[in-house]
């Protein structure tokens, strides 16, 4: 059994649902896996007693979360020491178009913090509009009309792909297994879809 740390920023929520789904994943794989909010992080929190730590974030107006930015800044010595993980969550990993676009992100982000993860992934995140402010939903709705034009902004959307989340834990689970020297388990399927 391996200790995994799932630090991660969310705005709405939807980088939160996928954190929990890695740690149940990494759960089911016999693993013990802690999630943390950026905005929820205990004054003591020590990358000490963990094997290996995925980072999350998600990406509002092109930039991630800096409370992310600044974790990854603050143990970039811990996290080159050990097997990492970077996932990241925005709606131009929802398209085709927007690949390349999401792919920036990421480089913009390693460059920034000078990380070299072992496992990056991209999501699709969600668009709720029904739980955006009125300036909020405006806004993106401005955006949704440039990037997805045939998108239908009337309901929420999701874009996540949850068998995509789970291979990755699992990909990760199965590189630090390797790492660490500890046998494979079998991995089975782990929660309803969000
Ligand atoms: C105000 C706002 C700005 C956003 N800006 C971007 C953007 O610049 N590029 C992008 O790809 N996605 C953008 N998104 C989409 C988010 O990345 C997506 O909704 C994601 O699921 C958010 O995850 P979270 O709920 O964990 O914060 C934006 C979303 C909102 C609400």
């Amino acid at each position: 059994m391996a200790s995994f740390l799932v630090y991660y920023g969310t705005g709405e929520g939807q980088t939160a649902k996928i954190a929990d789904r890695i740690v149940v994943t990494l759960r089911a794989r016999g693993h013990d896996a802690t999630g943390v909010d950026t905005t929820e992080t205990p004054a003591n929190l020590t990358l000490d007693e963990y094997d290996a730590v995925l980072v999350g974030a998600s990406i509002h107006g092109g930039k991630h979360q800096q409370a992310v930015i600044d974790f990854v800044d603050a143990n970039r010595d811990e996290l080159s020491a050990k097997p990492t993980a970077f996932f990241q969550v925005s709606m131009s990993s929802a398209t085709e178009e927007g690949q390349e676009q999401a792919a920036g992100y990421v480089e913009a982000f390693l460059e920034e913090t000078d990380w070299h993860p072992d496992r990056i992934a991209q999501f699709g995140g969600a668009l709720r509009f029904s739980e955006f402010g009125f300036l909020k939903r405006f806004m993106v709705k401005q955006v949704v009309k440039r990037e997805m034009p045939d998108l239908d902004t009337s309901q929420d959307a999701k874009f996540t792909d949850w068998q995509a989340v789970e291979d990755f834990a699992n990909d990760v689970a199965a590189f630090v297994e390797g790492r660490l020297g500890i046998p494979t388990p079998d991995a089975g399927s782990s929660a309803d879809q969000q």
